[in-house]
């Protein structure tokens, strides 16, 4: 909402000045609004890595970074991942409240209906090397989607884009499952539509012919808890990507496929893969100094991975509740109790770098990478999948994000400025005339 407030900005050379409305939301800080910058005084605001930039409206996600703060359309990520499903958390993040009964069992019904893929996309499967990263296949065929599934790609037709959304959310488990299979050289399970989604997720990962498969309720509950943590998180840099692609009228599958390629990054959701590496590296307790004074030289490229977060400079509330869930589930889990030795490193690691003035000073705590891939490896996920789980938990936040963006009567072509430092105009040299 603008308020009457406003901030006045001048140049104290030229004497110019220039009223900046402010903008109030919900919560969380105002932002200044400088449309009228560039006009008024000739100048762009300098920002690398948006650290101080809003980029959108949005009425999705919340987070208090200081109070460690983390909410879904308004309500509490405790509270979601004590009561709520990873589909109900989808409901919610796409249509802004909590389904009724009967409007559930729609939603439901419509995932299910969507949830197995187009047999060319294995046929793609086949083509990939057996050891391809599960990431970098993943961005493949989703963006592949968009030449499966013409009928849900004019951007401007909501229905169009409700479909798409359902496609994403319903696929992604299937592709997922679909990529494990073939790095382990298994074959594929179709998806069944009387499982849960998550049940139906783990049958297809799991299962082979020769066995009867059986998940335990407890590994089912593991999995839907890291998915409703893993859902949405606002403006990130995957999902800024989503937008930003978004923002040129790319179709949706190719906008989250831009969202799956960011989310690989080791500074982004591939800190996952990297934080188990780590703790594997550490192995035991009486390495952790070691590996803390190399995070702190900063002539080694080393950080601790699963620490720091540019928005949360208190606990991060997800590493807080997959913290507490190791607790709770690793003893029930199949291949929890392997899991055990490395949590108890994960948890010396974090309290000795808790008391360290580096890290207390920079206000560097565990973020949601930190234990998520303790439970995965707990649920015998490989790690080199890691990332992939977390795309498919996210591609449901992606695609709100995408689908709130295209109703947006601000919504404009993402397009930064910059401040250019290269060479000043000059004239070409012909190749003859060039000194070597
Ligand atoms: N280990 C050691 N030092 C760190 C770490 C770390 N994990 N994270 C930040 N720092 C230090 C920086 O060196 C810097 O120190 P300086 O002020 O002396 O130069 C200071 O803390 C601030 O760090 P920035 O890099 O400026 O913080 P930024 O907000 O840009 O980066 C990020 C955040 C990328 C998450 C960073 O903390 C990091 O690289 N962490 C490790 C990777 C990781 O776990 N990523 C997952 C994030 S959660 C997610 O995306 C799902």
């Amino acid at each position: 909402m603008v308020t009457n407030r406003t901030v006045t900005i001048t140049d104290n050379t030229t004497g110019d000045t220039v009223e900046c409305p402010i903008i109030e939301g919900t919560h969380g800080a105002p932002v200044i609004s400088i449309k009228g910058l560039y006009p008024a005084l000739g100048m762009f605001t300098h920002d690398p890595g948006f650290g101080a930039t809003s980029s959108c409206n949005s009425t999705i996600t919340y987070i208090d970074g200081d109070k460690g703060i983390l909410l879904y359309r308004g309500y509490p990520i405790e509270q979601l991942a004590e009561k709520s499903s990873y589909l109900e958390v989808c409901y919610l993040l796409l249509f802004g409240e909590l389904p009724a009964p009967e409007e559930f069992a729609r939603f439901s019904a419509k995932i299910r209906q969507h949830s197995m893929v187009h047999e060319g996309m294995r046929t793609m499967i086949g083509g990939y090397r057996q050891d391809a990263h599960p990431m970098g296949m993943l961005v493949g065929l989703v963006g592949s989607l968009s030449t499966f599934y013409h009928d849900s790609l004019d951007i401007n037709d909501p229905e169009h884009r409700v479909l798409s959304a359902y496609r994403v959310i319903a696929k992604m488990p299937t592709l997922a499952a679909d990529i494990y299979k073939y790095h382990l050289g298994q074959p594929f399970n179709y998806p069944v539509n009387s499982l849960g989604y998550v049940n139906n997720f783990m049958r297809m990962m799991y299962a082979v012919p020769a066995e009867p498969f059986q998940i335990s309720p407890t590994a089912v509950k593991a999995l839907e808890l890291m998915l409703i943590l893993h859902a949405d998180h606002e403006q990130n840099t995957s999902t800024s990507t989503v937008r930003l692609a978004g923002s040129s009228g790319a179709n949706p599958f190719a906008c989250i496929a831009a969202g799956i390629a960011t989310l690989w990054g080791p500074a982004h959701g591939g800190a996952n893969e990297a934080v188990i590496h780590m703790l594997n590296e550490i192995g035991e307790a009486k390495n952790i100094a070691r590996f803390l004074d190399r995070a702190k030289d900063k002539d080694d490229p080393f950080r601790l991975m699963g620490f720091g977060h540019r928005v949360y400079k208190n606990f991060d509330p997800r590493a807080t509740i997959i913290r507490q869930a190791c607790h709770d589930l690793l003893g029930e889990l199949d291949a929890g109790a392997q899991q055990a030795p490395l949590f108890e490193v994960a948890q010396e690691l974090e309290q000795i770098a808790l008391s360290d003035d580096y890290f207390k000073e920079r206000n560097l705590y565990p973020n949601v990478d930190f234990y998520s891939g303790i439970i995965l490896s707990a649920l015998n996920i490989t790690v080199n999948m890691f990332t992939v789980m977390f795309a498919m938990a996210r591609s449901v936040g992606w695609i709100a994000q995408w689908m709130e963006m295209m109703v947006d009567a601000e919504q404009r072509i993402g397009r930064p400025r910059q401040l250019y430092t290269g060479a000043a105009k000059r004239d070409y040299v012909l190749k003859r005339d060039r000194e070597d």
